[in-house]
């Protein structure tokens, strides 16, 4: 983005990217869809070093739903080996992205995923634990649903302990439950791929982000999108329900 335009903007604090259309990105081309997913990791790297170099304090990526697993179990265990490969590949990088500050944080029900993938995850979020740039996080084994109600588990078990009175819940309680705990609401939720929702993305934090949706399929998804987004989005008029 032009310095200039850059400098006038107010930035969205927090940004999420539902990272759809992979499959039929390689359909199109008469590809394999896990040349698509392929494709897409390699969007996912220069889209979180862009806004690494924007200075945006917070990202979150949808790698893979809990809804994924109905996919068929080809599919499944290639997007696992993918995030293997990525991850093992990052850590042999680890310079770069140690240059470039990301705190890696993954969001999501570990429990249902390989051991060995919750151990490359553990051991990248320990060595980036200290990094103060950007906060990339990536939801895998990820639903909105799921995170409320593991939040609402935790809020009971502490009820049902004595540690915590029935009034002493309140959104800010359930917000510090979550994976996001900590970090900013998302401000923009950019889903390329041509869907209009949600897919269970984010769906308590995204109460009062602003949406935008474009029929780009994420492997052509560039900086330059990126840009078009961030300059709609500074465009709105956000009213968080008062008059403005
Ligand atoms: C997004 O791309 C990646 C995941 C959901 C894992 P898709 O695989 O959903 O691609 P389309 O929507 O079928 O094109
Ligand atoms: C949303 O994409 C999930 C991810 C990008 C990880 P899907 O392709 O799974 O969403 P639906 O099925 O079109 O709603
Ligand atoms: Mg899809």
């Amino acid at each position: 983005m032009d310095e200039k335009i850059l400098k006038s903007l107010v930035l969205p604090r927090h940004i999420g990217f539902i990272m759809d259309g992979n499959g039929r990105w390689a359909t199109a081309r008469g590809l394999e869809r896990s040349e698509g997913h392929k494709a897409g990791a390699e969007t996912f790297r220069t889209i979180s070093t862009y806004c690494a170099k924007l200075g945006i304090e917070s990202v979150t990526f949808y790698a893979f739903s809990t809804e994924n697993w109905k996919r068929p179990k080809k599919e499944v265990g290639t997007l696992m080996k993918l995030f293997r490969a990525f991850l093992e590949e990052a850590q042999e990088r680890e310079g770069e992205n140690e240059a470039l500050g990301f705190r890696i944080k993954f969001a999501g029900d570990m429990t249902g995923l390989p051991k060995d993938l919750i151990r490359l995850f553990r051991t990248c979020e320990a060595r980036s634990a200290n990094k103060t740039g950007t906060t990339v996080n990536i939801a895998v084994n990820y639903g909105g649903r799921a995170e409320i109600t593991a939040a609402v588990r935790k809020i009971a078990e502490k009820v049902r302990k004595g540690e915590m009175g029935v009034d002493d819940i309140t959104e800010d309680t359930v917000s510090a439950g979550l994976y996001t705990a900590g970090q900013p609401d998302p401000d923009l939720i950019i889903r390329p791929g041509g869907e209009s929702r949600l897919s269970n993305f984010l769906i308590w934090q995204a109460a009062y982000s602003e949406f935008y949706f474009t029929d780009i399929l994420w492997p052509d998804f560039t900086p330059e999108d990126l840009d078009k987004a961030i300059i709609d989005f500074c465009s709105r008029n956000r009213r968080f329900g008062a008059v403005k």
